[in-house]
């Protein structure tokens, strides 16, 4: 946990933090409300997602100016796949157009990059977007970014308990290595510290299959304002309301 003041640069529309709060040092957002977004305004719901992707660019831009170390994304989970057709194409071109965009977008920010989830799911083009924008992005110091795409957390668990399960078989591990390091270790977020502070726009109080392992003492924020609306002030309403809870761990 570290003590940090106010955003850094003072951005204009966003109402600076005062004073001196605790900063989540990860912090995982699922951006929801893209659909009823477009909804409410008589727009395809692809409408709502573009939207959404600015919103995104926007609130990765000023965790890293916040000083944010670790900000991980849900854009697309393993169940999304069963959207209509139309819809799943228009992410995916989304995706597509912005991560083209994102090689050069973050590079002043010094953002590392990184992919979670199973690529293998995506077109090669889009495959090779990934590779590139990690691979770029690897030798920078600034905040990581973890953009979970194609991902679920229990298919992440599935994931690691096949990879232990393989080390114990050819006798590189044994059942007393086992730990819950060795399961954190061998998700995609490995040598990442757990998120601190998960904020769901939207009102909707689900977890919706992200981070189930690494949430265990995760403090949840919910926002009653749809992804595409969210702005600068609501995260630091999310910060505010972070700083001020009583993380006990279990202790007392
Ligand atoms: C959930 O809202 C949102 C998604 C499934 C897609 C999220 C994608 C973006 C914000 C695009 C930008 C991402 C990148 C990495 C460029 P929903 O469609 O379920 O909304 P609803 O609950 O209102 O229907």
């Amino acid at each position: 946990m570290a003590f940090f003041g106010k955003n850094k640069k003072g951005e204009p529309g966003a109402a600076p933090l005062s004073g001196e709060i605790i900063l989540p040092r990860h912090v995982g957002i699922i951006m929801d409300g893209n659909g009823r977004w477009a909804k409410k305004r008589g727009l395809p719901r692809k409408a709502g997602h573009r939207e959404g992707a600015q919103t995104f660019r926007t609130i990765t831009r000023y965790c890293s100016e916040l000083g944010i170390e670790y900000l991980t994304v849900y854009a697309f989970s393993t169940e999304n796949w069963k959207r209509p057709a139309d819809e799943v194409g228009a992410l995916m071109g989304l995706f597509k157009s912005y991560l083209k965009e994102a090689l050069e977008d973050f590079k002043d920010d010094d953002i590392v990059v990184r992919f979670i989830g199973d690529k293998a799911g995506f077109s090669p083009e889009l495959q090779e977007l990934m590779r590139e924008n990690e691979e770029s992005s690897r030798h920078r110091d600034g905040m990581v970014l973890n953009i979970a795409m194609n991902y679920g957390s229990r298919d992440e668990i599935v994931r690691a308990v096949k990879r232990i399960c393989a080390q114990v078989q050819d006798g590189r591990l044994t059942d007393a290595d086992v730990t819950e390091q060795l399961i954190s270790d061998n998700l995609y977020t490995a040598g990442q510290p757990d998120p601190d502070l998960i904020i769901r726009p939207s009102g909707e109080y689900r977890i919706s299959n992200f981070m189930l392992w690494q949430s265990a003492y995760t403090e949840f924020v919910i926002m009653n304002k749809l992804w595409p609306d969210f702005t600068k002030d609501d995260l630091n309403e999310a910060l505010r309301i972070y700083a001020q809870r009583n993380r006990r761990y279990g202790g007392v």
